[in-house]
Parts: structure tokens; sequence; C-alpha cells
């Protein structure tokens, strides 16, 4: 029941020893919908924590976790599937600094973001709020956010804590996944921005992940995610995520969120009462709710408003414009030139979709549209629009007509600027999608527009992937996902090149959803998710089965070009990777390039994909200009989850390091070799031949034992096949069962005496 590995931060110690049984419970769960309890008597503040993630979501009237009442303006920053898109964690760092000072100046100690879970599918409703399909990626970035936000001395809170990858039946679902997936994909992120960013709070998610719910499971939120990752601060469940209070605490869920009212608070005083909870448990989890409190009354009141509205418009601006993704870019049609008349057509350019549904919705200090914005480029008189199609249900214009009206603008037009994407409804928080389809009109819209302007740009707004069975036909198509509030300004800086794009994709498009990882068992049945496509999530899986896909993970173009020099790669000092290389802007334009690096071993023992994102830098070139890079490998990205040890283990041998511009971009190669990590691992009788010959001790008795009998057989070696190797067939037999061959050559007590020389300590 306890785990006595929890222990009370020292700073909180004498404050507990002050608090009755009844205060202590009554600070571990809400006082409210948003914030902690008070204990006056002590005078205990109660604290506020709130929405998030790119943005504040600060409800001043009614509360709720899904988005519906209103809230207070505040920048609404790029949602993650943007700011991702940068690859940028100085940058993700800035914008975490601007949410901290949002935050602050509204007294709210802690944020609820970032949002870091992998994107398993692309039918997650949720993906907008997620950062990519791959755990370093997410993880680097996340500890970007996280650092920023925590530098305003406002906590952040990581999320959702783990293996939340889908939004149906989010609240009771079984994630079950096996051991090395669940380390080295959906906790490998949570990992890195634990250990390097340290939040304040990490929340834990609403499903349950191998039949047990995240928010009681002690293997998560205190073996792992405390003695093994060093978290020191507070876990918090998400907005109703506590099934039953007494075992979520002692599993180390400190705060319950929102109010249970006190029913709950109860419950914990009474299990105290009747011994089957220790005191000691809910001391820690009330100390940490104190420690909580205490950071967050350090810095309180020196950040005061008024908020600078334009500043943080202008870095969300920023923020978007490094989160567009040009796909591709045929005949050099972009950037536009701003003499060209210009055809903008689709609602979307005039009503931007610029975030998602659901408890991140945040109400924006102001709202950018791109058609105004393009206008600003092109001149009003140079600009013209059709709304080519609705999105509203409640629209109720005729769909001919729209799409007449848009065609026939386009035709008379230097270049169509097409603006298409998912409606609100079709991806949210609390569901998941069903396809990755643009809707039907939009598609037949395309086809007429680029039939009467073959210079159509696509610019696409969609928080999850979407299918782009045009891309073939198209010259330029810039995914532009959600942006936030200043996308559309930031759309138009990329058409018009006053911005050169430099983002890339953290999540692979697909052609099909058919093609996609977990398109067998996404969504699950019966209360199960199976994770069956194991580590084979996203780029992992389209390379392993070599699968064609429409854009692959970590491709991007940019209006300037950028040429690799060769790639050098040595261990360093702390036994991580050191990557150096030269990288050269070729081309007449600033611009940044995202160098990726991926590492592979050939003949590994195990089973692995065929190449692993493990570094990645966003490198800003002035025309013309070269510079020497060194990316750094982590030894321990290197390391897979070691099911039988049940530690990382780092495979020794030599290593192929890529340099990319994309996952199917490689540019550069070297190779390495690299020390492995001993592991010895006990012989028992379960252990197979194969096993006992790989072992110093037992090894070479066995082998010359078995040769011996074999050669001594009567008839052996005429009834073998020729060339059929014994010693391979009998690779697999458990040793415990060789008696049933080897007669009394290898007796039970035999095995035995074997075993136990071979598990002593050697010296
Ligand atoms: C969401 C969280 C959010 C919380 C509070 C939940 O439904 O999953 O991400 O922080 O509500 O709004």
């Amino acid at each position: 029941m306890t785990d006595t590995t929890q222990t009370l931060p020292p700073s909180t110690a004498e404050n507990i020893a002050e608090l009755t049984l009844e205060e202590k419970a009554s600070l571990t769960s809400g006082g409210s919908f948003w914030t902690t309890k008070a204990v006056e008597r002590v005078g205990i503040p109660a604290i506020m924590l709130t929405d998030g993630p790119h943005g504040l979501r600060k409800q001043a009237g009614s509360a709720d976790h899904l988005g519906l009442a209103e809230s207070v303006p505040a920048t609404c920053f790029p949602p993650a599937v943007g700011l991702g898109a940068s690859w940028d964690a100085e940058l993700a760092e800035r914008v975490g600094e601007a949410l901290g000072v949002e935050s602050a100046i509204e007294n709210v100690a802690v944020l609820l973001g970032p949002g870091i879970n992998i994107k398993r599918s692309p039918l997650c409703g949720r993906n907008f709020e997620y950062l990519s399909e791959d755990p370093i990626v997410s993880g680097v970035l996340g500890a970007g956010l996280v650092r920023g936000i925590q530098s305003k001395g406002v906590g952040a809170s990581l999320k959702h804590f783990a293996a939340n990858n889908q939004e149906n039946d989010r609240m009771r679902a079984s994630s079950d996944v096996d051991e090395r997936p669940l380390r080295e994909i959906y906790l490998r992120g949570f990992q890195r921005a634990v250990q390097d960013a340290q939040p304040w709070t990490v929340m834990c998610s609403y499903n349950r992940i191998n039949g047990v719910y995240a928010s009681e499971d002690p293997w998560l939120l205190t073996r792992v995610l405390r003695d093994e990752w060093g978290f020191e601060g507070l876990v918090v469940s998400d907005w109703g995520a506590v099934n039953e209070r007494v075992p979520s605490l002692a599993a180390g869920m400190d705060l319950e969120m929102p109010t249970s009212n006190g029913h709950t608070d109860a419950q914990l005083v009474a299990a105290v009462r009747d011994g089957s909870l220790d005191e000691s448990v809910l001391d820690v989890a009330a100390g940490r709710v104190l420690d909580l409190v205490r950071k967050s009354q350090a810095g309180a009141g020196s950040i005061t408003g008024p908020l600078d509205a334009d500043a943080h418009h202008a870095l969300a601006r920023e923020a978007a414009g490094r989160g567009i993704v040009l796909l591709k870019n045929d005949g050099d049609l972009l950037p536009l030139s701003p003499a060209a008349s210009v055809a903008v057509i689709g609602a979307f350019a005039e009503k931007p979709r610029y975030q998602g549904a659901g408890s991140s919705k945040i109400n924006p200090t102001r709202l950018d549209n791109a058609l105004d914005e393009i206008s600003g480029y092109a001149g009003h008189d140079n600009t013209f629009f059709a709304q080519g199609y609705t999105v509203s249900p409640r629209d109720t214009a005729d769909a001919n007509e729209l799409r007449a009206a848009a065609v026939e603008l386009a035709g008379s037009k230097d270049v169509a600027v097409l603006f298409l994407g998912l409606p609100e409804a079709a991806e949210s928080e609390g569901y998941d999608r069903e396809h990755i389809d643009l809707p039907a009109d939009q598609l037949a819209l395309l086809d007429a527009v680029l039939a009467a302007n073959p210079n159509t740009v696509v610019v696409l707004s969609n928080g999850g992937v979407v299918a782009l069975p045009f891309a073939d036909r198209v010259p330029a198509i810039l995914e532009a996902w959600l942006l936030g509030q200043a996308g559309g300004g930031a759309t138009a800086d990329v058409l018009y090149g006053a911005v050169n794009p430099s983002a890339k994709l953290t999540e692979t498009i697909p052609l099909r959803l058919q093609d996609t990882p977990s398109f067998l068992d996404f969504g699950g049945m019966d209360g199960h998710v199976r994770y069956g496509e194991g580590l084979f999530v996203g780029y992992r899986w389209y390379d392993a089965r070599d699968i064609e896909v429409a854009y692959p993970f970590g491709h991007g173009l940019s209006y300037t070009t950028f040429a690799y020099g060769d790639a050098a790669a040595s261990v360093d000092a702390n036994g991580d990777i050191d990557v150096c290389l030269t990288v050269t802007n070729t081309g007449t334009r600033d611009g940044r390039e995202v160098v990726q690096v991926y590492t592979s071993l050939a003949d590994s023992t195990v089973r692995r994909p065929v190449r692993e994102l493990k570094a990645f830098a966003s490198v800003a070139l002035a025309a013309g200009q070269s510079r020497e890079i060194v990316l750094t490998v982590r030894r321990e990205d290197l390391a897979y989850w070691h099911v039988a040890a049940q530690r990382w283990v780092v495979e020794g041998g030599s290593y192929l390091v890529e340099v990319a511009a994309s996952s199917r971009d490689l540019r550069s190669s070297a190779s390495v070799t690299v020390e492995g990590d001993a592991v010895s691992l006990p012989l028992t009788r379960e252990s197979s031949l194969g096993e006992v010959f790989a072992h110093p001790v037992a090894g070479p008795i066995v082998q010359a034992a078995l040769t011996q009998m074999m050669s001594t057989m009567d008839g052996a070696a005429s009834i073998m096949p020729e060339g059929v190797d014994m010693m391979r067939m009998m690779n697999s037999f458990p040793i415990g069962r060789i008696g049933m061959m080897a007669g009394e050559d290898f007796s039970p007590e035999m095995i035995d005496q074997l075993l136990a020389m071979a598990n002593a300590p050697q010296s």
C-alpha cells in the first residue's frame, strides 16, 4: 500500500506537522474547478491551475474543461502542431516565456501544458495539441516550452501522462502497449522533458495503461516518474481522471482536480483512521501541494500587467511563420510577386481556422485573416476574393454558385491562392476522426480552380494531417496547420517571401489511411486498444515496410537551397556521439535548415526500426553562408529497453549516423563504434541453449559436452540431411529439458551445478 520511495520535500516538512489530518486531506483535491484549497488557519493560500497549452484559458465566470464558456482574452500562439514544425527548442522556449508572462499577470500558478503525447495515428482528434510522432522531437520541444513557462515563476504541467493517444473512450480505454514501445516511444519524450526541464507538475491521463488507470498506477507515477527519472514535482490528475481516490494517492497521484466537493477528502481521512492508508503517504502528497504553492508564491506579483498584446502578437506571428511547411514548389511559383493579381479563394482565407476545439480553446486578443494580410502585400486593387465553399452548416449559400464564382475569379487572375482545410467539427478533443480526407466539395473546387488557372497555390488549414490526392497536380502547397491568432499574417509573410519557410513535418503525411501503422487496431475494442505496431510508429513503420508516403517525416522546402558537407562522427568524453558537418546556404536568400541526425545499427541483436531520429538543429544561414555545426546524439538515446534485464541498454557496435534533410532525404553519413553496456542475465533452466552457448563460462562447457555427445550418438550423423546445422537446431531448446535427449550425460543435478557455476560472481 505505502510506497516507501515517496518522500516529503524537505521544505514542507515543518508545515505538514502543523496541519490536522483533515487539512492535509483537503490540500490534495481542488477547492473549485480551477483552484486548490486554502488552509486559512495557517495562511496557506489557494492557487489557480488552468489551460493551456498554447495560450491562457482563464475563465472568469462559468468553468468547464471542454472550451465552452468564455475566458479572458489572451494571445493564441500556434498550437503544438504548428509550433512543433519549427523543430526549434529555442523558439518554443520564447513562446513558453510569453505564456509564463501572461499566466503571471493573471495570477495563474500553473499553466496546463505542454501536451507531448505521440501522434500514433492521424485519426486522434487531439493531434493539433501534440508535437510529433517522434519522442525526441516531442521531448526536446516540450522541454523548451516548460523551461520558458517556468522561467517566469509559473509552473508547467506536462501532459497527458501517459499513452493517451486517442480521444474516443479516453476516460476508460486501456492502451495495451508492450514494454519496449512504451519505454522507447510513448514514455521517452516525457522522460526527456522531465529530466531536462523538471516541470513543476505532470498531469496523469484519463486512460488505463495495460489495464491499470494512469491515475492509480504506482509503477508509472512513482517507480518510473520519480524513482527512475528523478521527478521532483507534483502529479495532478487530468480533470476527472481519478477513479478511486485512496489507491490513487498511494500510487503517487498527489492532487485531484477539479474539486470533489470534499467527498474524496473524507475518503482519505477515513482510510487513515481505519489503517488502510498510512498517514505518511498523505503527508507526502499534501507536502507536494504545499511545495507547489510555495514555488508559485515565490515570484508572485513580480510580473504585472498590462499585457503587451502587440509584442505577443508579433511573437505569435513569428512562431506561426516558422511553423508553415512548404511541401512543394514546382517552378518556383512561390514566393509570389506583389505585382501579380491574386485570386484568394476559400472561406478559411477570411475566417481562419487557427486552433482546435476543446479545453485548449483560447479567446484571442485579436485575429489576423490571410485575405487582409495578402492584400497588405499585393494591394487592395490587386487582391480578389471568392468564398468557394461553406464550412459552417449554418451557411446556406448555394455550393454551385460559390464554386462557379471562385472558378471564374481564378481564371481571370495571374495566380490563385486556394485555402482548403478541415471544418472545425472534423477534429476535436473528446472524439477521433474517422477518415483523413478533406471535404469532397473542397476537392472538387480544387479541380475546377486548377483547370481554370494552373498557377494555383494550395494553403492547408488542419490540425491532423490530411490525404493529399492532388499533390502531383498542384504546383505549390503550403501546410499551414492551425497557427494561432497571427496565422493569417504569417501565411501572407510566407506567400510573399518576407519569411522564408523553414518548417518541416514532425509527422508523416501518408498516402492513404490504410497505410498508417495503427490502422487495424486504432480505437480498440471492448475497452482495450492494442498497440500492435509496437515500436513501428510514424516513419519507423513506413521505412520498415518500405511504404510510399505523400511526404515523409522531416520534409519541408525553402526558397533557398542547402548543401550538406561530409559528416564526421566521434564518441566524446561523455560517451555521446558528436556529429560534425558543414552546412551551406547555396541560394540567394537567407534561410534556415532543420538538420536531422538518424542512427541505425546493422546486425543488432534486437528488433529495431530502419533508422531513428536522435538529434536535430534549426540552423540559420545567410545567403551564401557556410557554417560548421555539431549535433550531439546522447548516449542514453541510443539505448533500447532490455525487457529481460528491465533496464536501458546501449548495444555495442558500429552505428551508422545519417545526416538528413528529411527521413527520406539522407545527405551524408559516417560510422562510429560505440562501446556497449554489459548485460549479464542469470542463466536458469528456462535459458535456451543459444543463450547458454553465448555465456562465457557455461557456453564452452555445454558446447563441448554436446559435441562429444552427438559424436557418440548412433547414426546421428547419417540421418541428418546434409548442410543442416545441428547446433543451430538446438539453439532454442531450454537447457532444463536437455536431459530428454542427453539422458545421463546431463542429469538435472548436473544442469543445476552448471547453472550455479555460471551464475556465481566472476572474479
Ligand atoms: C483535458 C486537459 C485539460 C483539462 C482542464 C481535460 O479534459 O484533457 O488537457 O487541461 O481538461 O481543462
